[in-house]
């Protein structure tokens, strides 16, 4: 029996808690949004599609396996960076906190900027360490994916890093060399990459939403996946999380220590280690 919760049930816990049921992965749901209006219709609809055991207790999170944090504000085009967003969200992710108290399972960050709230939870929230994994990487990989297609290189990107502006699409490992002059004009794509879903439908839904059902059976499973972790020393970064390789069980993660990044690489994780940090000291 596996059963997962969400907290904030708009597009992407909305659409998250939708597949998990679909799938079959979820067995049971809790749902949460301080929208009631919302939340009913959510679990409605859900309903509609699929016979479920839903609730709408929050006390319930605490008998949940997974807990998919996504409730707050997202951007807009107004709202250019994610981590614009911190000091509207941080009042909401330390209210949760509270609601989420005692949940013993994983705990699935997608609150913007979420590499600083994986923080906050893992490390400031009364939560373990190992419960906390933020969800980002395998967007941005399958984004720069994207971009290595749309170059003629069929090969699959992983991106590390910060899931913002900071990202670090990994080159050095591609079968083919990309001069840093191309390597920067594929990072400036991939930083506006969700802007054109942004303003044509409001904000990204499916993209997300099925990489976080992938990033729940991968952690089943025990295989390796980019999340968003305290570095706790890794690649010599401390004080801040971000997008690794790692794999992710329940009971905790190992960061996949063994990557050979590139200088051009270095630099950029080291720049992402150092914004993050800065805004890690402010939760
Ligand atoms: N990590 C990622 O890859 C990724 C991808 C997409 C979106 N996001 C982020 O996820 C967050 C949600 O995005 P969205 O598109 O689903 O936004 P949304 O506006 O559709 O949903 C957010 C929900 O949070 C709820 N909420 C707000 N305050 C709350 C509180 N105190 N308690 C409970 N619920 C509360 C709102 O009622 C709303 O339903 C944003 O911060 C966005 O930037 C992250």
């Amino acid at each position: 029996m596996t059963t997962v919760a969400a907290f904030g049930m708009g597009r992407i816990g909305g659409e998250a808690a939708y597949l998990s049921a679909v799938s079959g992965f979820a067995d049971e749901l809790v749902l949460y949004d301080i929208n009631t209006e919302l939340l009913r219709a959510q679990k409605l609809d859900i309903l509609h599609a699929k016979e479920i055991p839903v609730s709408t207790r929050p006390s319930d999170i605490k008998d949940a396996d997974y807990c998919i944090f996504s409730a707050g504000y997202s951007r807009s085009p107004n709202v250019k960076t994610r981590a614009d967003l911190f000091d509207k969200n941080l009042p909401i992710a330390k209210e949760a906190a509270g609601i989420m108290k005692g949940f013993p399972g994983k705990l699935i960050v997608l609150t913007n900027p979420m590499d600083v709230f994986t923080w906050y939870f893992a490390k400031h929230a009364g939560f373990d360490e190992s419960q906390v994994v933020g969800f980002g990487g395998l967007l941005d990989s399958r984004r720069f994916t994207l971009a290595l297609h749309s170059m003629g290189i069929n090969e699959t990107g992983i991106v590390i890093g910060e899931h913002g502006e900071n990202q670090v699409p990994l080159f050095s490992g591609l079968s083919v060399d990309v001069p840093e002059s191309v390597r920067e004009e594929v990072l400036l794509g991939l930083r506006g990459s969700s802007m054109p879903v942004i303003k044509g439908k409001g904000g990204t839904v499916f993209g997300p939403a099925y990489h976080i059902a992938h990033m729940l059976e991968e952690i089943e499973n025990g295989r390796e996946i980019v999340c968003s972790l305290p570095m706790n020393g890794a690649y010599g970064i401390d004080g801040c999380a971000l997008g690794i390789p790692a794999k992710v069980t329940k009971d905790g993660a190992k960061i996949n220590e063994s990557l050979k990044l590139d200088d051009w690489e270095s630099e950029k994780l080291r720049s992402a280690a150092e914004f993050l940090t800065g805004l890690c000291r402010r939760v």
